[in-house]
């Protein structure tokens, strides 16, 4: 976006919620903050750490643990089985040779501590997966992150910090005047990174939630947790949004601005930990995700509006009771998923290519000066539409496809892979019945001409309880290659790509 200002002081940042969410869910409101109202359910599991390579290729070992059938149904919505595993996959099909690099997925994968279970799907302990491609081969690995959060949770076989929806409970009264204190300084919020992880442009990998405390540098290699990302700017302030856009020349991400009902969009350069900030005033509307943004010009040249789409939930936020994972659990099969678009901002600019910007003001439907609407008929993707990537060579640029999940009626979740013409306006959908596919994420290949040359990556939770890493072609949106994970793994959230040194 061209007409951003930047500066690096004099914006306060928000106090604290009393919870936060993927949860950095984009309504006005704000009155989605986490409620703990959930039933509880006790059950006998623990965590072990076996089943490590030291050296590749490894052969599969059989799971160490028998779990329950239901339980195997339902693995996406079942806490991942052990603490950590690596090793080769067998492929079927056949992968690029070009495709040399690691995906790194994130998400929350462990949803009980001891005999306590967690309610809601954004409140899992990290789980990070890494499927690593080279000439045609397959490593996969995945490791908790050892976030503050999770080791004082193991330790001390309970809960510790404040997540998504769970709050410790206070022995007593004097404890809870520390909790209230704790809240409010922002002691007792959650370093969880378990929503995203991006490379920095200076090759830094970091895990991300919400709070600003959870912001966790890994090893991409050997998915290590190496520290605390620590922000060296003034800005203070408890949480940002988890989905920054990162590129090899700037980190964007999105503050809560209380002062003025919006958000600060915060901008840092590669190998600095220094944020600076501009401000944008935001209408009412439901969105996880913004898929992309551009600036639509004339024939002049001239910009004449700025283009910015995102998986729209209609101004609904009912999605985030759907992601009670007793919802997810027993739901299955029922046509209860929300419905979601590709909703298209227009904001009309009025012909000034760069103007002043402190603020933008984006209209909805009804005024004369902007609009929302459907990018595509929402059939074409079945009325579901989140967790999407685009060929990351058009960030910011006008393009032609984006890659999400999307629905095969009836579903209670997104349970196919998607691929969005908004040219043609229509949609290529991959499907496997039963199964929960997470993010797609697109590669592109290099020296491509194309935006659709390149593949794509997903991970899937099979009706079984196993599951499986699918390659897809980014043209013709077939599968050219899978490989079986040697257990199921639970749904995950967002990924990045990390190419081969
Ligand atoms: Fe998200």
């Amino acid at each position: 976006m061209a007409s951003l200002a930047f500066s690096t002081t004099g914006t306060r940042i928000s106090p604290p919620y009393t919870a936060v969410s993927d949860k950095f869910m984009h309504v006005r409101d704000g009155s989605f903050c986490g409620k703990s109202v959930f039933s509880k359910k006790h059950s006998t599991r623990d965590l072990t750490i076996t089943n490590v390579a030291s050296k590749l290729p490894a052969t599969i070992p059989p799971p160490e643990k028998k779990i329950s059938t239901s339980d195997r149904k339902l693995v996406a919505w079942t806490s991942i089985r052990q603490e950590r595993w690596e090793g080769e996959l067998v492929v079927e099909g056949e992968i690029p040779l070009w495709l040399k690099g690691t995906y790194l997925r994130n998400g929350p994968g462990l949803w009980h501590i001891g005999d306590y279970n967690f309610r809601h799907l954004f409140d899992g302990y990290a789980t990070l997966v890494r499927l690593h491609f080279e000439n045609g081969r397959l490593i996969m690995g995945h490791r908790q992150i050892e976030s503050e959060a999770y080791k004082a949770a193991k330790k001390h076989n309970r809960l510790c910090y404040r997540e998504f929806s769970e709050a410790p409970k206070p022995d007593n009264f004097l404890a809870y005047i520390g909790d209230l204190a704790n809240l409010f300084s922002g002691a007792s919020l959650t370093d969880n990174a378990n929503t995203g992880v991006v490379r920095l442009g200076d090759g830094r990998v970091v895990c991300l939630t919400e709070t600003i405390k959870g912001s966790i540098v890994v090893d991409p290699d050997t998915l290590d947790t190496l520290g605390k990302f620590e922000y060296s700017d003034t800005l203070g302030g408890l949480i940002h949004s988890a989905h920054p856009i990162v590129t090899d020349t700037e980190f964007l991400t999105l503050l809560p601005d209380l002062v003025s009902p919006g958000y600060l969009v915060v901008r840092m350069e590669p190998g600095t930990n220094k944020r600076k900030v501009a401000s944008v005033e935001v209408p009412l509307y439901v969105t996880f995700h913004f898929i992309n943004a551009y600036e639509e010009k004339d024939e002049d040249g001239r910009v004449t509006a700025v283009i910015a789409d995102c998986c729209e939930h209609h101004a609904d936020t009912t999605i985030l009771e759907k992601l009670r994972l007793q919802n997810l659990r027993s739901s299955a099969g029922k046509d209860v998923l929300p419905d979601a678009r590709v909703g298209r901002f227009r904001i009309p600019l009025d012909g000034t290519p760069t103007g002043k910007v402190g603020r933008f003001r984006i209209p909805l439907d009804g005024t004369p000066t902007g609009k929302l609407e459907a990018a595509l008929n929402p059939d074409e993707h079945g009325k579901g539409m989140d967790m999407c990537s685009i060929n990351p060579a058009f960030l910011g640029k006008k393009y032609r496809y984006a890659y999400a999940c999307g629905a095969q009626r009836p579903c209670n979740f997104p349970n196919t892979l998607t691929k969005i013409d908004l040219f043609e306006k229509v949609a290529k959908n991959w499907f496997d019945e039963g199964s929960v596919p997470s993010e797609p994420l697109f590669v592109p290949r290099p020296g491509a001409t194309e935006e659709d040359d390149g593949v794509v990556i997903s991970m899937i939770s099979d009706k079984n309880g196993e599951g499986y890493a699918l390659v897809l072609d980014g043209s013709t949106f077939e599968e050219i290659a899978r490989a079986k994970f040697p257990y199921g793994l639970p749904y995950g959230l967002h990924g990045c790509w990390v190419p081969k040194k």
